[in-house]
């Protein structure tokens, strides 16, 4: 099978980035990593990609002068690994509109809320400080403005009365690596055509899942 080549961009952990290359190990899979890039050197997810003999890369952004230079190293080695979709997964750097456009819905972010509902940073906290009673996480297409491209997937996670941050990101976590392969195979397997705000999924070429 030919593959889709999917790049990974991390600053940290790196466990979204795993739960795709755990699901890429299937060749069953339509999608494949070709390479990590990370702007922090320290960031944990490198180890782990390099472990799945996946490339990897820096590209640390206090290096260059300014974004658009930053994003030019970045979109240089992505293109070097003829890299097809880009996934943000713990990427904490805001993509700017030019970097946007040269790969427009073909950028995908996971994000630990019930998009359009807290977005940005902080999320599992203000959530249950705002007394939510479900929370959850949202795969969706980049756009310029921050977490608010069209929606792939979201799954839902109720938040328990003695819920911490920490608690409620660990179960909300499990989701995310579960809907984020998912997104990439719909992905993958050109299945997502993008109307104004939504994303329709077609069925599957094999007949009803
Ligand atoms: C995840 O919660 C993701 O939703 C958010 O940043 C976190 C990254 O975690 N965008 P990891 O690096 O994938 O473990």
């Amino acid at each position: 099978m030919n593959k889709l080549k999917v790049g990974v961009l991390i600053s940290g952990r790196g466990s979204n980035m795993e739960a795709l290359a755990e699901a890429c190990r299937s060749d069953d899979h339509p999608a494949e990593i070709s390479v990590v890039v990370s702007n922090r050197a320290d960031a944990a997810g490198l180890e782990r990609a390099a472990s799945f003999g996946i490339a990897t890369a820096v590209v640390d952004h206090t290096a260059f002068a300014d974004k658009a230079a930053f994003e030019a190293e970045v979109i240089r080695v992505l293109e070097g690994h003829g890299v097809e979709l880009i996934c943000l997964a713990g990427f904490m750097r805001v993509l700017s509109e030019d970097f946007v456009a040269r790969f427009s819905h073909k950028i995908l972010n996971i994000h630990p809320s019930l998009l359009p509902a807290f977005p940005g940073l902080h999320v599992q906290r203000n959530a249950i400080e705002y007394g939510v009673r479900l929370s959850g996480c949202t795969v969706h297409f980049v756009v310029p403005e921050v977490d608010a491209g069209p929606i792939v997937l979201q799954a839902a996670v109720p938040i328990e009365p003695d819920d911490t941050e920490d608690t409620l990101a660990a179960r909300i976590l499990e989701q995310e690596h579960r809907i984020y392969p998912a997104a990439v195979e719909l992905f993958a397997h050109g299945r997502l055509r993008i109307e104004g705000r939504r994303v329709l999924i077609a069925p599957a070429a094999d007949g009803p899942e």
